[in-house]
């Protein structure tokens, strides 16, 4: 698959959907894992999903159409410490809200980082995916911060600790580019 075009399209910051009629590929994960990172590296777009060294910094959905065809899906990050318990809630009240009443939602990309042990929140998203039956592949971004052999062992760990084996789990970096191909793969196989 071929991403031609990208486009910003909408935000949401309150409980009230927005009535796409395409399909959605949803992108989760910790904040500052690295998902609108993701995004830019996908599309090819330096700009289009905001990302920033400070943490916390998509506070909303933000919704990207692709080729016309598709929405990506920019979830706000989860665990993030420096928040109040309000604002926690809030944030994950919205996924929540957005992973249970999106009509479009076809799958999800579940961004970790490779030189990490998954956190309890990522295994909860993992098994409230799985409950709901939501489809999702497991994306191990910053790849390029190890050694192609460290890389090997850390997959190893994360796939152990979701109950997959390393050869579901994607390997990415959105500084060079890596596992982009089979990205996109996953996406053309789905939608
Ligand atoms: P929130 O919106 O706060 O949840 O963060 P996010 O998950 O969207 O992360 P974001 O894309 O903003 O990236 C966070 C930081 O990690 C930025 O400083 C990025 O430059 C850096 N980063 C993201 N992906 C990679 C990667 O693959 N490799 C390296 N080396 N740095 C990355
Ligand atoms: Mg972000």
């Amino acid at each position: 698959m071929m991403i031609k075009n990208a486009e910003y399209v909408t935000s949401i910051t309150t409980k009230k959907l927005f009535e796409g009629t395409a399909p959605e590929i949803a992108i989760a994960g910790r904040s500052n894992v690295g998902k609108s990172s993701f995004i830019n590296m996908l599309t090819n777009r330096k700009k289009l999903a905001r990302s920033s060294s400070e943490p916390g910094r998509t506070r909303m959905l933000n919704y990207f159409k692709i080729n016309g065809d598709f929405f990506i899906v920019d979830l706000p990050g989860y665990g993030y410490a420096k928040v109040t318990d309000r604002e926690r809630e809030s944030w994950k009240g919205l996924i929540e809200y957005y992973l249970r009443e999106s009509k479009n939602l076809k799958f999800l990309f579940l961004i970790v980082d490779l030189r990490h042990e998954p956190s309890d929140l990522d295994l909860q998203l993992a098994e409230y995916l799985k409950y709901y039956n939501i489809p999702f592949v497991i994306v191990a971004t910053k790849a390029d911060k190890l050694s192609k052999e460290a890389g090997k062992r850390a997959a190893a760990v994360v796939a152990s600790s979701f109950g997959i084996s390393a050869d579901e789990l994607i390997l990415a970096s959105s500084l060079t580019g890596t596992g982009r191909e089979e990205v996109l793969k996953a996406i053309s196989d789905r939608i």
